[in-house]
């Protein structure tokens, strides 16, 4: 696991954004695995920016993102199709039918989940995964628990999670209990994976990743056992790592 340190969350979204650029000029029907949050949304300014220069063409780019709050339409502003339109693929020349997100109002969740199973099967594998991480660690919606999920799969989400999250909800009663998320074989079976961190909120959970042992209670920590990843983390995000655990 490479951890490549950068100043400040500028520097890390230029710095993925760049990785991201450069695999679609290698190969323009790239499959990206993308994630919602605060983190990514500087990688996906500069995206668009790329894009609007005339430096990137995302027309056969695929796209699958992690997860989805099960309850939220894409209407609702608090769901993560709405925000992937609001801060990425309305901007760009992605096509609607290369977009594959979970469907948190699928009646059935279960069979949504095996349809997207399905799909990451016939498109995959993914070529770069983007990943934020939680501050409990978690990954996707892959919470910390005494045993990890392979596919994708509904999930509850735990109170660490829903509170971290309140911040986007009128209250935390309105942040749903559940969602669905790509398994952590899913996300283990990408080419490359890039984990973004950045804050000094996230300091403790980075240190606790990289320097302690693998944990299902730490779900980020099983990328240990991935060969090509790479943690891109501002200098607050790894303000409390030990110097000579940069490459483990
Ligand atoms: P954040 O969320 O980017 O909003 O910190 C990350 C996550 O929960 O995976």
């Amino acid at each position: 696991m490479k951890i490549k340190v950068v100043k400040d969350y500028d520097e890390m979204s230029l710095l993925a954004a760049k990785q991201i650029i450069e695999q679609i000029k290698i190969k323009n029907n790239s499959v990206l695995g993308l994630a919602t949050g605060s983190t990514p949304i500087g990688m996906y300014k500069n995206l668009i920016e790329y894009f609007k220069r005339g430096e990137v063409d995302f027309s056969k780019v695929i796209t699958f993102n992690l997860d989805e709050y099960i309850g939220l339409d894409k209407g609702n502003e608090q769901s993560y199709i709405y925000f992937m339109k609001k801060n990425l693929f309305s901007h760009i020349n992605i096509k609607e039918e290369n977009i594959f997100i979970p469907d948190g109002t699928a009646k059935d969740a279960e069979i949504e989940c095996k349809r997207y199973n399905e799909l990451l099967e016939k498109y995959g594998p993914i070529d770069i995964q983007i990943l934020g991480i939680g501050v409990n660690g978690h990954i996707g919606f892959n919470e910390p628990s005494k045993s990890l999920t392979l596919r994708t799969h509904v999930t509850d989400l735990t109170e660490d999670t829903r509170k971290a999250n309140a911040r986007f909800f009128d209250d935390i009663s309105k942040v749903p209990t559940k969602a669905i998320t790509m398994g952590i074989g899913d996300i283990m079976k990408a080419e490359k994976i890039i984990l973004l961190a950045s804050g000094k909120s996230k300091a403790p959970i980075i240190k606790h990743m990289v320097e302690t042992g693998i944990s299902t209670f730490i779900p980020a920590s099983v990328l240990k056992l991935h060969k090509n990843v790479e943690i891109i983390a501002d200098e607050d995000a790894a303000s409390l790592i030990e110097k000579d655990s940069c490459i483990a």
